[in-house]
């Protein structure tokens, strides 16, 4: 099984963590699918699970993922084999997405997830996005206060560039980064921001892996992904998971599901081997 380190710290995962936000946000199953997914990942062998308080539908419903996740793995009595890394920094005021880095918002926000997820730390506390109307240092100031409070155990960041990074390095440590990266958009591997995780340890979590959540249906068009796919005797999406599995032992992909099959399709990718010459022909699909 391919596995994955967080920050070199012991914490092992498999190499496919499930992004659970399609099962909070507008369109969302009910229940009993969403939790029907979740059961579905770890059956599978999945242990880590990517959530934010604000995957949800608006600032009313703040939360609702965490506590989804959570009721399920109560259920599956399988609390303490899973990993639930959640974010805060940003708030959803009629349903829109708007960055708040403000500390007292963070605290906060840490204080209502670690209610919604029932613990008393979480293991991987996530900077949702950096706000630009706030000074970055006093964001992560308010991070590392939660830190020494024990509230949360590891530090990670979302949505950021690699100087973002590093002026982030230059204050603490930093476990995860957290951008969208996927086979139609190369950026990070472009900017050297993947290259740079690896050399500090730092797990590098691409978001939207499979070309994001509406945008998915667009591996299936691809006369590429399609050959590869027959030739493997795979799905589009598995290839393209496969391809970011190659590309680095710190690369941990999230794709998200709102259908069992989806998440059973995508755990395979990990007992799929690209040849050296498919990897390079992937390499070359020009990003859209
Ligand atoms: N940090 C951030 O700012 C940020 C932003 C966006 C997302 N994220 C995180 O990243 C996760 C994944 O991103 P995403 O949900 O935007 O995009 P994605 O994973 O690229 O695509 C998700 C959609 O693709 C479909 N899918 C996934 N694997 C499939 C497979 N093997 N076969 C067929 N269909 C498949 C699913 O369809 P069904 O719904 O039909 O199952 C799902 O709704 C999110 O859930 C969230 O945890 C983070």
């Amino acid at each position: 099984m391919q596995q994955r380190e967080l920050d070199s710290t012991g914490l092992h995962f498999k190499a496919i963590g499930l992004g659970a936000m399609p099962l909070s946000i507008s369109g969302r199953p009910d229940e009993k699918q969403a939790f029907s997914v979740i059961e579905a990942f770890v059956d599978g062998g999945g242990n880590f699970i990517d959530t934010a308080n604000v995957y949800c539908v608006d600032d009313e419903d703040i939360g609702h993922n965490e506590r989804l996740i959570r009721g399920a793995l109560n259920q599956l009595g399988l609390t303490d084999q899973v990993f639930v890394a959640t974010k805060g920094g940003l708030r959803r005021p009629g349903g829109a997405w708007i960055t708040d880095g403000d500390p007292d918002w963070l605290r906060l926000s840490c204080e209502r997830s670690l209610q919604a997820l029932r613990t008393d730390c979480i293991g991987l506390y996530q900077l949702h996005a950096i706000d630009p109307k706030v000074d970055f240092s006093r964001s992560l100031e308010a991070l590392i206060k939660l830190q020494e409070a024990g509230k949360i155990r590891h530090i990670g960041l979302s949505n950021v560039s690699a100087a973002q990074l590093e002026s982030a390095l230059s204050l603490t440590l930093i476990a995860s980064v957290q951008n969208r990266c996927n086979i139609f958009d190369k950026r990070d591997f472009h900017n050297g921001l993947i290259d740079f995780c690896q050399a500090r340890q730092i797990t590098y979590i691409p978001y939207s892996p499979v070309g994001g959540h509406s945008g998915h249906t667009r591996l299936a068009r691809e006369p590429l992904l399609l050959q590869l796919a027959g030739k493997y005797e795979a799905t589009p999406h598995r290839i393209a998971l496969a391809w970011l599995l190659h590309k680095g032992q710190h690369i941990l992909p999230i794709p998200g599901a709102s259908q069992v099959a989806s998440i059973r399709d995508s755990l395979q990718a990990t007992h799929l081997s690209l040849s050296a010459e498919d990897i390079a022909a992937l390499d070359r699909l020009p990003d859209q």
